[in-house]
C-alpha cells in the first residue's frame, strides 16, 4: 500500500485544505504515515503570511533531500499560499529541483492530475494560475479533527489590508452556494461525529455579498444552517469588525446553536495605526461593537489577532493596544510581530520599526493576556459551566469549555461526552473540578 504524509502550515484554511488533499490521495489509494521515511509522496501545503512561517516551509524543503537521494521514486509536491506566488514557485523549482510538483492555492483541484501524471510518467509540473476562477466544489474530505470539522462558506479577500498577503494569494471574495454549505452540514449533522461545525472564510462577515442580491448575507446562511438537526454547534472565522452587524449579534444572542466564542481581530489599538493598515474602523468603533457583543450576549468568549511593530507604530500607540486588550478582556490573543511582505504597501512605509522594539512589545502584549487569563481562571472556581471531553492526560479527562478554557475532571467519560463541570481549584495555572449532574446532561 502506498502512503502518504501531509505537512501543513498555516491557518485553518489550510488545515482544512489538507483535508481536501487527503481526500484526493486516499482516492488514489494512498494510506496515511507520520514517518517521511515511510513515505510515497509527502506535499507541503504551505502559508506565506508572515517571513518565519516562509522560512522554515524551505528548511523543511530543504529537509527532504537526502531521502529523495535514496527514494528515487518518492513524490514531493508543494501547494498553497506560499507557492501561489509566482516568483516564489520559481524559486523553489531552481533551489529544490527534486520538488516534483508545484501548485498554488487557485487550481488546488488539480493536484490530483498532476500526481497522475508523476506517477506514471515521472513528469515534473509547475502550475501556478493567475486568476482564482469559480468555486470549486471537492468530492472527497478526509476529515482529521476529532470532534471539529471546518466547511469553507468562502474564499478570498477584497479588503486588502496594507501588511497583508492573503488577497494576493486567495484572490477576491467568492461565496460558495447555500445550497452546498446546506448539503455538507446535514451530512456531516447526519454522521453525528461532530460537536463543533467551523465555517470558514478571510471574511465570513461579507458571504453573499458576491451574489449581489439583497438577500444571501452571513445571517441568512447561519439561519439556514441554523434549521438543521443534531447536536452541534456553529463556529465561524473570521470575522472582520467592519462587517460584523447588529443583526449578527442579535442572530446569535437568540439561537442556541450558534457558540458564544467569538474571534474579532483587532490588529491595533490605535486609530493612526488602524488607519494605515486599512482596516475601515476606528477604536471606539470597535469598543463600541464589544460593548453591544456582551451586553446582548454576557458569557461571549471575545478572541483577537494581534500586529506589534507595524511601521510607523509609537510607543503611545502600542499602550493604546495595551489599554484595548484590557478593556476587551479576550479569552486568547494571538500576537504577531510585523513582517514585511513583498508587494503589499507597507513593504514600501518609512518608519520600520526595529526588531528590538518588536521583541518588548510582544513580550508585554504576551504577560498582559497571562495576566487576563489568570484572573479568568480565578474568576471560574466554584462556578459550573456546561463542557466537553476533549481527551485524557496524565489521569485526567481535559473538558474543554465553550471559552475555551480546559479542566481536569475525573470521571467515567468517553471522549466527545457534554457534561456540567464544577472549577474547584486553581493549581500552577490549571483548573480543576469535578461533574455535576449526569454526564450529557
Ligand atoms: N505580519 C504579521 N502578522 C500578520 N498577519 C497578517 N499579515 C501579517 C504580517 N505581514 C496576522 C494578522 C491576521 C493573522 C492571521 O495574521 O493579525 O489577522
Ligand atoms: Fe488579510 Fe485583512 Fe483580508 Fe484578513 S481582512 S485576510 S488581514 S487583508
Amino acid at each position: 500500500m502506498k502512503k502518504y504524509l501531509i505537512e501543513t502550515f498555516g491557518c485553518q484554511m489550510n488545515i482544512h485544505d489538507s483535508e481536501k488533499i487527503a481526500g484526493m490521495l486516499r482516492s488514489l489509494g494512498y494510506t496515511e504515515t507520520e514517518k517521511k521515511e515511510d513515505a510515497d509522496i509527502i506535499v507541503f501545503n504551505t502559508c506565506c503570511i508572515r517571513e518565519s512561517a516562509e522560512l522554515k516551509i524551505l528548511s523543511k524543503i530543504g529537509d527532504i533531500k537526502p531521502l529523495k537521494k535514496v527514494k528515487k521514486d518518492l513524490i514531493v509536491a508543494v501547494c498553497g499560499c506560499m507557492s501561489q506566488q509566482k516568483k516564489r514557485a520559481e524559486y523553489i523549482k531552481e533551489k529544490y529541483p527534486y520538488v516534483d510538483i508545484i501548485i498554488g492555492t487557485h487550481n488546488l483541484n488539480d493536484l490530483e492530475t498532476h500526481i497522475k501524471d508523476a506517477i506514471s510518467s515521472r513528469k515534473k509540473s509547475l502550475d501556478v494560475v493567475e486568476s482564482e476562477g469559480e468555486v470549486k466544489e471537492f468530492d472527497s474530505i478526509y476529515r482529521t479533527s476529532r470532534f471539529n470539522a471546518w466547511v469553507n462558506i468562502m474564499y478570498g479577500c477584497n479588503n486588502f489590508c496594507t501588511y497583508c498577503i492573503v488577497p494576493y494569494v486567495r484572490g477576491r471574495e467568492r461565496s460558495r452556494k447555500v445550497e452546498d454549505i446546506v448539503r455538507e452540514v446535514e451530512e456531516l449533522a447526519r454522521s453525528g461525529k461532530y460537536k463543533t461545525i467551523t465555517l470558514l472564510g478571510q471574511n465570513v462577515n461579507s458571504y453573499g455579498k458576491d451574489f449581489g442580491d439583497n438577500k444571501t448575507n452571513f445571517v441568512y446562511l447561519l439561519s439556514k444552517l441554523c434549521q438543521i438537526e443534531g447536536d452541534f454547534k456553529l463556529k465561524f472565522m473570521t470575522s472582520h469588525p467592519k462587517d460584523f452587524s447588529s443583526e449578527l449579534v442579535d442572530f446569535i444572542s437568540k439561537t442556541d446553536k450558534v457558540s458564544h466564542a467569538i474571534h474579532l481581530p483587532v490588529q491595533s489599538g490605535s486609530d493612526s495605526v488602524l488607519k494605515r493598515m486599512n482596516r475601515s474602523y476606528t477604536i471606539s468603533q470597535y469598543k463600541n461593537l464589544v460593548t453591544e457583543i456582551y451586553r446582548k450576549i454576557p458569557d461571549a468568549s471575545l478572541t483577537t489577532d494581534i500586529i506589534v511593530g507595524f511601521p510607523g507604530e509609537t510607543e503611545e500607540d502600542f499602550e493604546g493596544t495595551l489599554d484595548l486588550v484590557k478593556f476587551c478582556n479576550y479569552t486568547g490573543v494571538f500576537g504577531f510581530v510585523y513582517s514585511r511582505r513583498k508587494g503589499t504597501p507597507a513593504d514600501t512605509f518609512e518608519d520600520q520599526i526595529d526588531a528590538k522594539a518588536k521583541k518588548s512589545r510582544i513580550t508585554r502584549l504576551f504577560a498582559l493576556q497571562r495576566e487576563i487569563i489568570k484572573k479568568q481562571l480565578e474568576n471560574m472556581v466554584g462556578k459550573v459551566t456546561v463542557a466537553m471531553i476533549d481527551e485524557e492526560k496524565d489521569g485526567y479527562f481535559i473538558a474543554k469549555t465553550d471559552n475555551g478554557k480546559s479542566i481536569r475532571v475525573c470521571g467515567d467519560f468517553s471522549l466527545g461526552d457534554t457534561t456540567c463541570v464544577k472549577a474547584t481549584n486553581l493549581k500552577n495555572g490549571e483548573l480543576f473540578g469535578e461533574q455535576i449532574g449526569g454526564k450529557n446532561d
